[in-house]
């Protein structure tokens, strides 16, 4: 396999590409699948007083640090900045501050927190905020507040006289090539590119709008961010195609005109399946409601997850099998985003024989996730039919008065506790 460790790219005359090519990961942040691989991209400005922007994963420290010693001795430097403290990008600080002991390190102050139980032992830091300038002598960095990218830590960081914007996670790419300037027309990449927005930025598209508005007010040609191909002639694509996707993304969670119910069941004889129906004729007898009645034992991951964020309120029914609920419920709930999903209304039905214990098992879920509990659960034995029909009928229509007044509160701004 090529590794290219000695591979150092100039992006200006004096901002260097010093990063690392990791062609072998296969996930990334357990959630990810990295068919191209990874870069850990790393930039050195040679300036008056030397800086670095981001670092490296700690794997890959001592090929980072030979990158580095041939460009400069690390204790000539005075600032590393990290736009975002995710170990990806700053797991070996800890070893760098060994060899560059006199360097201050400069974030956000959420990223000098983290930093201080990531490095655990001091260090010189120094807290920007939006606006601040920092003087390299014959070069400024200018930093911009661009939180929740994909921490609460982030920013981006202007080099004003090179015209270079460093953004480390926004605008990059799980993509591994030593040629490292982005082409889009490449479809590998392309699709690289939206699926890494998909999977690391889109929960946080109202806030990659407001850092595009941001950037929009200052002046840069090229962006580098910390994963994938430097945007040197592209950046305004990289620019329109995030603008894009995250303004779909907006318009598809708020965008309904009726309020959707997702019905996710799981049934071995069809008893919990059967229940589901009559559920959803009851929640359908409210008007402006859709419902959309789903077998998620085979669903795809990825599939289930565009239903839950398509939905304002969710039902899992579940049968008891050994007391639990099953695995594509639990894959459910680790698909469930509180920072997204918090606040939409959960519920839970389920066929059992002696115990029922499921329907519980998974309200005290939701609960965890920070969803809106409906408490009310409707288990009944074996097959629905007779008495149980109507109450499983009247369970939706119930269900259903919940759900409008919780999707006027969920509307109008009201998910509940944050935290
Ligand atoms: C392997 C197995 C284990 C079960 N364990 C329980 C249990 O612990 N508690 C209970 O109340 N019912 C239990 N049941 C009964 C089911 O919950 C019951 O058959 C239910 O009607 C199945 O609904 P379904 O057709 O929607 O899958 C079990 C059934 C099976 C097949
Ligand atoms: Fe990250
Ligand atoms: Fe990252």
């Amino acid at each position: 396999m090529e590794t290219k460790d000695d591979q150092i790219i100039d992006i200006t005359k004096d901002v260097k590409w010093i990063g690392v090519l990791d062609y072998d990961i296969k996930t990334f942040d357990i959630v990810m699948h990295t068919e191209f691989g990874t870069t850990y991209n790393s930039y050195f400005i040679n300036a008056d007083k030397k800086a670095i922007i981001e670092v490296a994963k700690e794997k890959f420290s001592e090929v980072y640090f030979s990158k580095l010693r041939s460009l400069t001795d690390p204790a000539d430097i005075e600032y590393i900045i990290l736009d975002h403290t995710e170990p990806d990008h700053s797991g070996t600080l800890r070893l760098l501050l060994d060899i560059a002991p006199a360097a201050t390190v400069v974030g956000s102050g959420n990223a000098i927190r983290y930093l201080e139980d990531i490095v655990n032992k001091p260090f010189k830091s120094l807290v920007v905020k939006d606006g601040d300038k920092l003087y390299l002598g014959n070069k400024t960095l200018q930093f911009i507040s661009a939180p929740n990218l994909h921490w609460p830590d982030s920013i981006y960081t202007l080099l004003i006289e090179d015209n270079v914007l460093f953004t480390c996670d926004s605008f990059g790419a799980h993509f591994c090539s030593p040629d490292l300037f982005s082409d889009f027309t490449s479809e590998e990449y392309a699709a690289s590119f939206k699926y890494y927005f998909d999977v690391i930025l889109k929960p946080y598209s109202r806030f990659m709008l407001k850092a595009l508005e941001s950037i929009m007010k200052v002046d840069f040609d090229i962006i580098c961010p910390g994963h994938g191909p430097v945007h040197t002639s592209n950046s305004s694509i990289a620019i329109e195609l995030t603008q894009k996707y995250a303004s779909e993304y907006i318009q598809l969670i708020g965008g309904r005109e009726k309020r959707k119910v997702l019905i996710a069941y799981v049934s071995a004889y069809g008893y919990t399946k059967e229940a589901a129906e009559i559920i959803s004729e009851g929640i359908l007898e409210t008007e402006g409601i859709e419902v959309d009645v789903t077998d998620i034992e085979n669903i795809s991951p990825e599939a289930l997850e565009e239903k839950i964020i398509t939905s304002d309120g969710i039902l899992v029914g579940s049968p008891t099998i050994n007391q639990n609920t099953l695995l594509p419920v639990y894959t459910l709930f680790a698909l469930i985003n509180p920072l997204r999903d918090r606040g939409k209304l959960g519920g839970a039905f389920g066929s059992y024989g002696w115990s029922g214990e499921s329907p519980r098992i998974i309200i005290e879920n939701f609960r965890l996730l920070k969803m809106r509990l409906y408490d009310e659960t409707a288990s009944f034995k074996f097959a629905p039919g007779g008495s149980k029909t109507e109450y499983l009928r009247n369970f939706g229509r119930d269900f259903a008065a919940k759900f409008i007044e919780n999707c006027d509160q969920l509307f109008s701004g009201n998910r509940g506790r944050i935290g």
